[in-house]
């Protein structure tokens, strides 16, 4: 952008003053018009080749400036100490669960929101519900399919969310659900023509996303992170909302999300908080809803995300134990990765490169993480009780799985105090050979995504903690 700017400007200056010095040397006839043009035909191409070269080195440069600050040797991670999540800013140590319900819990919450996350305000009183369409008959009898926008004040106009439910017919009584944003509306989650295309900006994707609106063509874009017919068949509904119904994910999203929109309301300025708190705090309403619809077990609400949208997962589920069950697919840094660990992302890439996902006073650790009053893995620790399923993909070192792995680890002690076994486990894992109890973890083959491992695990997991017996009718 600045080459091509400097290309332009080189070429108003030297339009400028070419024109003066031909002007004043030969004053007449069609020569010194001829000389003008062609000289200025030929600046204007050194300008063009100029800017172009200025732009290549300057992606070399910040290339490699990238490069210096990213490490994926384990030998040159170092050595690091945790902050020890028994140990309270006054010094108080926690010992027993109450005393880390009363004490512990609060106190970590806090520093998250100090220096991480920000604030995550609680929910509007005008807040309301409307269904906008049920299909008893979806997915070919298969499932009820609701689609219900949840309005956060108390007008019909005001800010919202669209919520998609599945929910499966052939089983009675309230059902466990699995709730998830997903990254390009509900119609991405499925090629089922009867999800209402989302209107909201979107990040382009030459899968159906054009000019950041939604098409047709991006019916089911993302069906491969979501086995909707597979959860149902378990017994599961699936309940997902557009994480860009809460804030647009770009730097200047915060103008047109919840954090302006509802900013008079909540009473908190869009600085005080990031856009993962946008997203966790919209999860939470999701689950405001869950606790009125009459067919899903509002106990029995198991919360999953993947990557930056799994961040935002971890950060709902620590403040909302409503979430009975969370999993955390390859949330990397910011999420279940320790940060203190220099290996893949760290804090200061996240920041420079997504600006808007986290309270400004993180900024302050992108050089000097060891000073972070937290770590990840006490992130993981407020989810205890609950289990908690953490996972990584071999070949998704950006996120650090060792650094996911040694999260969940170290968050043990806190299980241990209400008597749960958490990973049992004191080196990682072979691929694929899943970990755990209370906390579970597994690294497997392939990608950052969410595969159908990853799914059959987690849904595995939820099976055993909820011991769901499925009822299905004849
Ligand atoms: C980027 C970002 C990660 C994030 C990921 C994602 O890679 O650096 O922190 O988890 O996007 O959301 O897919």
């Amino acid at each position: 952008m600045f080459s091509y700017w400097l290309a332009d400007y080189g070429c108003i200056v030297a339009d400028q003053t070419i024109n003066n010095y031909l002007i004043e040397n030969f004053p007449s006839g069609k020569l010194s018009r001829y000389l003008i043009y062609m000289i200025k035909k030929y600046f204007r191409m050194c300008a063009v080749l100029f800017s172009g070269l200025l732009a290549w080195v300057l992606s070399v440069l910040s290339a490699s400036g990238q490069g210096i600050n990213i490490n994926y040797d384990e030998e040159k991670v170092g050595s690091h100490s945790l902050p020890d999540l028994l140990r309270l800013p006054d010094s108080t140590v926690v010992t027993t669960a109450e005393q880390w319900t009363s004490q512990g819990r609060p106190a970590t919450l806090q520093l998250f929101k100090t220096h991480v996350y920000g604030e995550l305000p609680d929910k509007l009183p005008g807040m309301h519900f409307k269904v906008r369409n049920e299909n008893k008959n979806a997915l070919g009898g298969l499932a009820t399919r609701k689609q219900v926008t949840i309005y956060f004040t108390q007008g019909a106009d005001g800010p919202s969310m669209e919520v998609l439910l599945y929910i499966p017919n052939k089983v009675n009584g309230p059902v466990p659900a699995f709730v998830g944003l997903n990254f390009y509306g509900n119609q991405s989650i499925h090629p089922d023509k009867g999800i209402a295309l989302s209107t909201r900006w979107i990040n382009n994707s030459p899968e159906g996303i054009v000019n950041n609106k939604a098409t047709e063509a991006s019916r089911g874009l993302q069906a491969s992170r979501w086995p909707v017919e597979e959860l149902l068949k378990k017994g599961f509904a699936l309940v997902t909302a557009y994480y860009g119904d809460l804030e647009p994910d770009h730097s200047e999203g915060w103008q047109s999300g919840i954090r302006t929109s509802l900013k008079t309301e909540l009473n908190l300025e869009e600085d005080k908080w990031g856009a993962i708190g946008a997203w966790a705090w919209g999860l939470s309403r999701i689950m405001d809803y869950l606790e009125k619809e009459k067919r899903i077990n509002p106990k029995q609400v198991a919360l999953t995300g993947h990557s930056r949208i799994g961040k935002a997962a971890l950060w709902a589920a620590a403040n909302d134990t409503r979430f009975a069950l969370v999993v955390s697919n390859e949330s990397g840094e910011g999420g279940a990765a320790l940060a203190r660990r220099n290996y893949g992302e760290t804090i200061a890439q996240l920041n420079r490169s997504f600006p808007h996902w986290f309270s400004p006073a993180y900024k302050n650790y992108n050089q000097q993480p060891e000073k972070l009053p937290v770590d990840q893995h006490q992130l993981l620790a407020l989810i205890a009780p609950r289990p908690l399923y953490v996972s990584s993909a071999i070949e998704d070192k950006w996120a650090d799985p060792q650094g996911e792995f040694l999260s969940a680890f170290y968050a043990e002690p806190v299980y241990k105090l209400f008597n749960k076994k958490g990973l049992g486990a004191l080196e990682m894992p072979a691929v694929e050979k899943p970990v755990g109890e209370t906390i579970r973890y597994h690294i497997r083959n392939g990608k950052h995504d969410i595969m159908a491992y990853d799914w059959q695990q987690h849904l595995a997991f939820a099976q055993k903690h909820f011991k769901l017996k499925i009822n299905a009718k004849p």
